[in-house]
C-alpha cells in the first residue's frame, strides 16, 4: 500500500501525534441524569477510541447551567432520557477524570470542547436538582432577545419541534461574568486531566449567536461592526489562554457558504444567519492568524444538509468549502464534516487540513485509525442511537478484530470506497 498520509505524524502544540485521524466532538446524551456527570459507560466509550498518539475531542461539554439545553428534540431522548455532561461542579470534575485516565492509560490525547448554547439553551435546566435554589446562571440568553426561528422542512436547519423561547440579551457588563464562568471551566478541565481545551465558537450556538448579525442587533460595543461582534470570542479566547496558554487551545468555527447547486447557505444551525457570512469569517480567522493556537477546527458548510434530509447521507458527495481559509490562516488546521477516509487523504495530500476529524464514522468504529490503515470495512452507524439511551449505539460497535467472532452482526458493514455513493 502507498504509504497513507493520514499516519504522518505532527505535532500539535505540545504534543507529538502519531496519526492525523481525529474524534470529532460528538454529544451522546449519555451522562449521569442526577449529577450532569461522566459515567463509567463513558469512560468506555472514549477509553474504546483511544490510540497511541491520537487526538480524541470530547463532546460538547456546557461550562454553565446558563447554557444548558435540555435536547428533547430527539424522540430517543424523549422516550429514554438522557442528559449532556456539565464541568462546573467537583463530582463532574471527578468524572471527567476517570475520562482523561483511561485515555491516557492507552497512550491518547483529550481535548474538552467547551459550550455555552446560548438562545439554544431552555430554562426548564432550573428545576434541575443540581441547579434549583442555587444562584447559578440559568436560560436563556444571547445577544439579542430574538428566538430561534426554524426554518421550513426544504430549508437549512434541525427540525426543531421545541417551544422557542425567547433569550434575554445580556447586558454589556454581563460579559465579564461569561467570560469568567469560562475561566472556571477551564480550569476545571485542567484539574480534570485534559490535554487541550476546544472553545465552541460554531453551529449557532452563544458565541455564532454574536458573531452573526442576523440574530445579534446590539448598539453596544458587542453589536454592530464585524469587529464588535467578534469581540466576545476574542475576550473569551484571552480568558482561556490566561487560563491555559495559547498552544493548548483549540477553537472551532462553522464558517457559512453557499450551496453550489442550490446557492442557497448550506450551513445554518438553530436559525443563525448571516447576511455576509465570508467578510465575518475572513476577519475572524485572519485575526485567530495572530495566536499560536494549538489548532483551528473548521466545519464543512456541506454538512449542513447531514441535520436535513436524515434518510440520506449525501454530505460526502458534496465538494468541500472551507479551503480559502487555508491561505488566511497559517496554524494547525483541522477540517470536519463529510470526510471518508479516501477524501481525508486527498484533503492533507492537497495541503487543505493538517488533520481529519471524523464525527459519523468514529462513532460507529471505535478502531477507526487500524480500520483505515488496512483498509477494513466500516461499521454503518445507527442514527436512531446518536443521542440518549444506553450502551446500544454506543459502546456495542464491535471493533474489527472481533467481527470475525460474532454469529450475527448487529451492524451492516461498507467497504471505505463506496462512501458517498451506496449509503442511504
Ligand atoms: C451525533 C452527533 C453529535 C455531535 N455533537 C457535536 C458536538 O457536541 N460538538 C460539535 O462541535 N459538533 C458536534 N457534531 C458535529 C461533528 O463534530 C461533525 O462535525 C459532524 O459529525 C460531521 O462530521 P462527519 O461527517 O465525520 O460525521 C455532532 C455530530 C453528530 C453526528
Amino acid at each position: 500500500m502507498k504509504q497513507n498520509n493520514l499516519f504522518t505524524p505532527l505535532c500539535v502544540g505540545k504534543f507529538d501525534l502519531s496519526h492525523r485521524i481525529v474524534l470529532a466532538p460528538l454529544t451522546r446524551i449519555r451522562a449521569d441524569e442526577d449529577t450532569l456527570a461522566p459515567t463509567k459507560l463513558n469512560v468506555e466509550y472514549y477509553a474504546q477510541r483511544a490510540t497511541p498518539g491520537g487526538l480524541l475531542i470530547s463532546e460538547a461539554v456546557y461550562i454553565s447551567p446558563e447554557g444548558m439545553p435540555i435536547w428533547s428534540i430527539y424522540k430517543n431522548i424523549k422516550e429514554n432520557g438522557g442528559q449532556a455532561p456539565g464541568i462546573w461542579t467537583s463530582g463532574q470534575v471527578q468524572g471527567w477524570k476517570m475520562v482523561t485516565k483511561a485515555v491516557h492509560s492507552k497512550g491518547g490525547l483529550i481535548s474538552c470542547q467547551l459550550l455555552h448554547a446560548g438562545r439554544v439553551a431552555q430554562p426548564e435546566i432550573a428545576q434541575h436538582p443540581l441547579v434549583k435554589g442555587t444562584d447559578l446562571p440559568i436560560p436563556s440568553v444571547s445577544s439579542s432577545a430574538i428566538p430561534i426561528t426554524p426554518l421550513d422542512e426544504k430549508g437549512n436547519d434541525y427540525n426543531w419541534d421545541q417551544k422557542s423561547v425567547t433569550p434575554r440579551a445580556l447586558e454589556t457588563q454581563e460579559i465579564a461574568r461569561i467570560c469568567s464562568d469560562y475561566r472556571l471551566a477551564a480550569i476545571n478541565a485542567l484539574e480534570a486531566g485534559f490535554d487541550l481545551i476546544e472553545l465552541h465558537a460554531a453551529h449557532g450556538y452563544l458565541i455564532e449567536q454574536f458573531l452573526c448579525d442576523g440574530v445579534n442587533t446590539r448598539d453596544d460595543k458587542y453589536g454592530g461592526s464585524i469587529k464588535n461582534r467578534a469581540r466576545i470570542l476574542f475576550e473569551v479566547i484571552e480568558t482561556l489562554i490566561d487560563v491555559v496558554g495559547e498552544e493548548r487551545l483549540g477553537i472551532r468555527l462553522s464558517p457559512v457558504d453557499n450551496d453550489p447547486i442550490t446557492k442557497q447557505p448550506n450551513q445554518i444551525y438553530f436559525g443563525v444567519v448571516h447576511s455576509k457570512p465570508e467578510l465575518s469569517y475572513e476577519y475572524v480567522i485572519s485575526k485567530l492568524s495572530d495566536y499560536n493556537l494549538a489548532y483551528l477546527l473548521l466545519t464543512e458548510p456541506r454538512v449542513g444538509v447531514l441535520s436535513n434530509i436524515p434518510g440520506k447521507d449525501n454530505t460526502f458527495e458534496v465538494p468541500s468549502g472551507n479551503y480559502k481559509y487555508r491561505e488566511i490562516y497559517q496554524g494547525t488546521l483541522i477540517g470536519a464534516g463529510g470526510f471518508t477516509p479516501l477524501t481525508a487523504r486527498k484533503a492533507l495530500s492537497e495541503g487543505n487540513y493538517d488533520l481529519i476529524a471524523f464525527g459519523r464514522w468514529f462513532l460507529s468504529n471505535p478502531d477507526l485509525p487500524e480500520r483505515i490503515k488496512n483498509g477494513y470495512k466500516l461499521n454503518v452507524y445507527d442514527r436512531d442511537t446518536f443521542y440518549g439511551g444506553n450502551e446500544i449505539g454506543y459502546t456495542d460497535y464491535p471493533d474489527y478484530k472481533s467481527l470475525s467472532k460474532m454469529n450475527k452482526k448487529r451492524y451492516k458493514l461498507i467497504s471505505q470506497s463506496s462512501i458517498g455513493r451506496s449509503l442511504s
